[in-house]
């Protein structure tokens, strides 16, 4: 399909693809090849609203009780810049710098907090250890970093993953697409949950750990949630009294959620890249929407959210 301007300046200069509006700048050197139009900013908002549902136990649903009271505070990608403006709601007295540039361009030892959330679609597959490095040196001592990714791939709590089949192709076509660019740094990992720790620890942050939680696609039937071993979104969740209609809720945002996120992440480096036509694109989309929300197999993605320290 072809592509065509709608705008005038240089780096504000939008560019309509298969009815999605992008960034032609990040398009053209393969920076972030996600939309950046009004369906894909309501999906931040509505997104970020979900979070702070799944992370109830932490403050104000933003960050974690281990973070301590930061008073100087960097967000990576902001996108909508819904987290720093909450953020700064909640505690008036701190300081937020939003960047959505080069970290390189950041003074050292700055900041107590740097939060860094589903950047990984503009990160170069190569880029990963310096992005831990460079938050390492801008932090203060003592400082933190608390970077949440998605673990884009769709698992099944009934052991159902034939009924997923969808999903998994979505998942292997994205990958593909993310590292078939021929720019290296053009390069993406559709997958990097695994390596932030060790990436972490390589830049010298210490006191490493990773939160993990089972996120539904949809709302499992009436408790499905409770009768499920794997299934938690938290250790505590007992003590919190999370209810099961919490979760069916998690489950509902969720759908919305993860249905525009197969949609916006993948259009665009599958299609272009010839990885699977426009139309055989739809088509699997629609199937993985069904996939997404079929209660029988209770599926769901992994969320996780890794803590390091500068020392
Ligand atoms: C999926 S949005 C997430 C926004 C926000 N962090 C949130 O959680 O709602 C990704 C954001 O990261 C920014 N981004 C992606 N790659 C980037 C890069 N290489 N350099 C700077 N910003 C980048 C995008 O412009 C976008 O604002």
């Amino acid at each position: 399909m072809a592509a065509s301007n709608t705008g005038d300046e240089d780096f504000d200069r939008k560019l309509t693809y298969c009815d999605r509006e992008y960034q032609e700048h990040s398009l053209r050197y393969e920076i972030y090849q996600v939309p950046i139009d009004s369906e894909e900013e309501t999906r931040l908002l509505e997104q970020h609203e979900m979070l702070k549902l799944i992370y109830s136990d932490w403050n104000n649903g933003l960050y974690a009780p281990i973070v301590g009271d930061p008073e100087v505070i960097l967000d990576c990608g902001f996108g909508t810049g819904t987290w720093a403006y909450d953020m700064a709601e909640y505690d008036p007295n701190c300081m937020i710098a939003d960047l959505n540039h080069r970290l390189d361009c950041a003074e050292a030892e700055t900041f107590d907090l740097i939060h860094s959330r589903f950047v990984s679609s503009g990160i170069s597959a190569t880029r990963w250890p310096n992005y831990f490095r460079d938050m390492h040196r801008l932090l203060k001592r003592g400082g933190w970093v608390q970077i949440t990714e998605w673990d884009l791939f769709f698992r099944s709590d009934s052991g159902n993953s034939d009924a997923l089949q969808a999903l998994n192709e979505w998942t292997r076509l994205y990958t593909q697409a993310l590292g078939s660019s021929a720019r290296p740094e053009g390069r993406k990992r559709s997958r990097v949950v695994q390596d932030c720790e060790a990436w972490m620890r390589m830049a010298g942050f210490v006191n490493v750990s990773t939160d993990v939680r089972d996120v539904p696609t949809c709302a499992w039937p009436q408790g499905a949630h409770s009768s499920s071993k794997s299934f938690c979104f938290h250790p505590t969740d007992k003590e919190l009294g999370t209810t099961d209609a919490h979760n069916r809720s998690i489950g509902e945002a969720n759908l919305t959620n993860m249905k525009g996120l197969i949609h916006s992440l993948a259009l665009y480096p599958v299609t272009s890249r010839q990885i699977r036509e426009i139309e055989g694109f739809h088509e699997l989309i629609e199937a993985a929407y069904a996939e997404l929300s079929d209660v029988g197999a209770k599926p769901y993605i992994r969320l996780h959210t890794t803590f390091g320290r500068k020392r």
